[in-house]
């Protein structure tokens, strides 16, 4: 078997018997396919796609080519949670506090901000002191102890998805529903949890930007966690606007801060809320009252206990103003008046972005202070001149930019309504409509 005889085979639309897809996960773990051939075989499943089964054993494949987390020795039944990625999504940060919180443990790896989508280990970091470099028996320890950790996966684990995504990323072959589940599950089952819930973001500022290609890798994320043994629950949730109001990592951090003592964003709430949920009704435990939890100030709690854990400052979660903050802040006056019909999330995040807040190449650093609070949201009235939102900047040209890309972003009508944020949720036994 070759290289070249399996793109051959991929370019001619056939499917791949299991040991092929073995031998390309093998080759691109060990170097010995040469990059141009990976690439252009991964061209190749983004046109012609891969059945089921191809996908289950190329994710299966993935998991394997590298360390698997064990977590058996933490009690309870474990439950991950993961969103395939959008602007403003800091629901990690609420939802993984607050379960831990229910007594649930929440053994959480994590990522970095790429592209217009930001990462949860970043917005962490901006919490002065917090290491999110743990060693595996530091990451178990520490949910044995206090329940909760969250962490970046270490090098040695899912090395192929690491080659590949790097190669997706250059070749314009991440928007491919085989090549996203794979990716995306090989490091869930990679982490050990017993049971996934997953939130598939679905508009401009996500991997997928319709409710057709969203179910679809919903249903493939659910068909493979399922087939491995793990229950496995996805949520397409709306992504055409950004979650909550702030998109950059300290004021990300803040609002988690704040969704935490019960004053967060509705639309964020009630995501953590049904999210939460769902992780306990998969965890086997009782209902109980999540929303009390964030309102007495039991989740701040834990949250506050992961920073102290993991030495950061705990005192940001009494006062979030210890948190990094920008010199510059410029409001961006609405242009007319009406209501809010459309804020572009790509935009918002490559604007976000172009202020330091996100990188394009996984090693460069990023400006945690930085970033921009909408202070209104889809279907909410405005004057013109009243502030949509604010830019929070290094410097005042930076921010200026900014203004006139952010303003552009938004679209005001005479009259607009909410959008439904909530929309499907995929199981094994079929899909079910949220948003009617
Ligand atoms: N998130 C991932 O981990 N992989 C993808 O391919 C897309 C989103």
């Amino acid at each position: 078997m070759t290289a070249l005889e399996l793109i051959r085979e991929k370019r001619d639309g056939q499917a791949h018997a299991d040991e092929a897809i073995r031998f390309l996960v093998r080759g691109a773990t060990d170097g010995s396919i040469p990059d141009y051939q990976l690439a252009a075989w991964l061209m190749a499943v983004r046109l012609n796609g891969m059945t089921d089964q191809e996908t289950k054993t190329l994710t299966l494949a993935m998991a394997d080519s590298g360390r698997r987390l064990d977590l058996s020795s933490i009690p309870g039944r474990k439950v991950d949670k993961h969103s395939t990625g959008g602007v403003g999504d800091k629901a990690t940060l609420v939802v993984a506090p607050l379960v831990a919180s229910a007594g649930i443990p929440v053994a959480k790896l994590s990522g970095r901000a790429l592209g217009h989508s930001g990462g949860t280990l970043d917005k962490l970091e901006s919490i002065p002191g917090l290491n999110v470099s743990l060693s595996i028996e530091q990451f178990i320890d520490q949910v044995r102890r206090i329940g909760i950790a969250i962490a970046g996966q270490t090098s040695d684990m899912v090395p192929a998805d690491k080659v590949f995504y790097a190669l997706r990323d250059a070749t314009a072959t991440v928007d491919s529903v085989p090549l996203i589940a794979s990716s995306v599950m090989s490091k869930k089952l990679a982490a050990g949890a017993d049971a996934i819930v997953l939130d598939v973001k679905c508009g401009r500022g996500a991997f997928v930007a319709t409710l057709d290609e969203a179910e679809a890798l919903a249903r493939a994320l659910v068909a493979i966690g399922t087939n491995a043994g793990r229950e496995t629950v996805a949520y397409i949730t709306d992504m055409e606007q950004p979650l909550g109001r702030a998109v950059g990592n300290a004021l990300e951090v803040r609002e988690a801060i704040e969704t935490l003592s019960g004053h967060g964003p509705s639309d964020l709430e009630a995501l953590s809320l049904r999210l939460a949920d769902e992780m306990l009704r998969l965890a086997g435990a009782p209902p109980i009252d999540l929303r009390r939890l964030l309102s007495d100030g039991t989740a701040l709690r834990k949250f506050a206990q992961l920073i102290d854990a993991q030495s950061g400052d705990s005192s940001v979660a009494r006062e979030p103003d210890r948190l990094p903050a920008a010199p510059v802040r410029r409001p961006v006056p609405a242009g007319e008046s009406g209501q809010v019909a459309a804020i572009d999330a790509l935009e918002i995040g490559l604007a976000a972005k172009s202020l330091g807040a996100g990188r394009d190449r996984k090693d460069a650093a990023i400006d945690l202070a930085v970033g921009i609070v909408l202070q209104k949201k889809v279907g909410d009235a405005v004057q013109r001149g009243e502030p949509v939102a604010t830019v929070h900047a290094r410097t005042d040209q930076a921010a200026q930019e900014v203004a006139s890309r952010v303003a552009a972003a938004f679209r005001v009508m005479a009259s607009a309504r909410p959008r439904p944020l909530l929309l499907r949720r995929v199981t094994a036994s079929g899909t079910e409509r949220l948003d009617t």
